[in-house]
């Protein structure tokens, strides 16, 4: 707790400096962040099942609820994040709002109470928040996710198909076929359903981003269907991105390491496991989710118009990208 603590004092600090940016005087420069000590190392995994909640952690997962400091580099984006509730598509959503972006979210219904926490901190910034809950393996409710949000928003002009699944399975025998249907519907399917639709709604100067993530490139052996997705992903950034590039559209995957979230839980990863993994990264801890989301605003953002068909690695230095 001692270091969370510290982090929401730092947080302070900085937003109370933004005003003063004009003044270059060593006094009022923001502290460097050390990323050995910006969170406590541990991370204690709660137990529950699929989907999850961003409420049973304790600590708390930082989701940039109190840390993001925006300064309007998306000001007037309309953008439609899905998974958006918790993990990193929350702390996509809390970025962008701070950055002046109206925000759409998508997620299960059964992670009503995650949304509604996101909404508060959406509007709180001034910004519109619109909540589209649904099932992405419904390709009808994709079609229309897009128009529907499209429509709310007045607009789109950035997509994050961010919502994932997986389960575990250490043994190609017994994975069953509904496992590895779902593992695809969601995080593969449903993004050809997303960009299908959005591509011709997208205007110029507009922005698609994957989560991919580092088991992409350095997978474990439990995650034969999960990995494949993210795979794929990567491969569509790229795929997509040399198609839409001529329209003026830019499209890239994240590839991010383990990260404190939802997501661990649901497929049953407990904290021992975290322990052993976070062992093996230079920093001693897995990522917070508020960790993931510069990088989502840096390539959403228009002044990143040679990111194009790119995957970005952000893995605490697990070497996957
Ligand atoms: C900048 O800060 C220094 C130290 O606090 C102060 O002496 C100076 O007047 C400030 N300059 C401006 C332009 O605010
Ligand atoms: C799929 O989504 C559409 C549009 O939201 C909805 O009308 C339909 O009932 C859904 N189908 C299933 C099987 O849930
Ligand atoms: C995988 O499952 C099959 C079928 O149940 C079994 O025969 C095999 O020994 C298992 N392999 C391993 C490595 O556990």
């Amino acid at each position: 707790m001692k270091l969370f603590a510290f982090s929401f004092v730092s947080a302070h600090l900085f937003v109370g400096l933004v005003s003063a940016s004009s003044n270059h005087s060593s006094s009022n420069v923001p502290s460097l962040v050390d990323p050995r000590t910006r969170y406590q190392h541990r991370v204690i995994l709660p137990d529950q099942g699929f989907p999850g909640l961003h409420q049973n952690w304790n600590p708390p997962i930082d989701s940039g609820e109190k840390s993001y400091v925006g300064t309007g580099r998306l000001k007037g984006r309309k953008a439609l994040i899905t998974g958006g509730d918790s993990g990193i598509g929350r702390a996509v959503a809390i970025a962008y709002a701070r950055e002046g972006a109206d925000v759409t979210i998508n997620y299960l219904p059964e992670e009503q109470p995650d949304a509604d926490e996101v909404k508060t901190l959406v509007e709180a910034e001034g910004v519109r928040y619109f909540a589209m809950p649904g099932d992405l393996r419904n390709e009808t409710f994709c079609t229309s996710l897009v128009h529907q949000a499209r429509e709310a928003m007045g607009g789109l002009d950035i997509l994050v198909s961010n919502a994932g699944y997986f389960v575990q399975n250490l043994n190609i025998s017994t994975i069953t076929t509904e496992q590895i249907l779902q593992t695809f519907e969601v995080n593969v399917f449903a993004s050809f359903y997303l960009v299908r639709a959005a591509a011709p709604l997208l205007p110029p100067g507009s922005s698609i981003i994957f989560t991919s993530s580092g088991m992409a490139r350095r997978p474990h052996g439990a995650a034969v269907d999960y990995a494949a997705t993210k795979a794929a992903l990567i491969s569509m950034a790229q795929t997509l991105g040399l198609q839409l590039g001529p329209q003026g559209i830019r499209v890239n995957a994240i590839a991010p390491g383990l990260t404190a979230t939802n997501f661990l839980t649901s497929h049953g990863l407990t904290t021992e496991n975290a322990d052993t993994i976070a062992a093996q990264l230079p920093l001693g801890r897995i990522a917070q989710p508020a960790e993931l989301a510069p990088i989502y605003v840096m390539i959403a953002e228009g002044s990143s118009s040679q990111s194009i068909a790119s995957a970005y690695g952000v893995n605490g230095g697990n070497l996957s990208f």
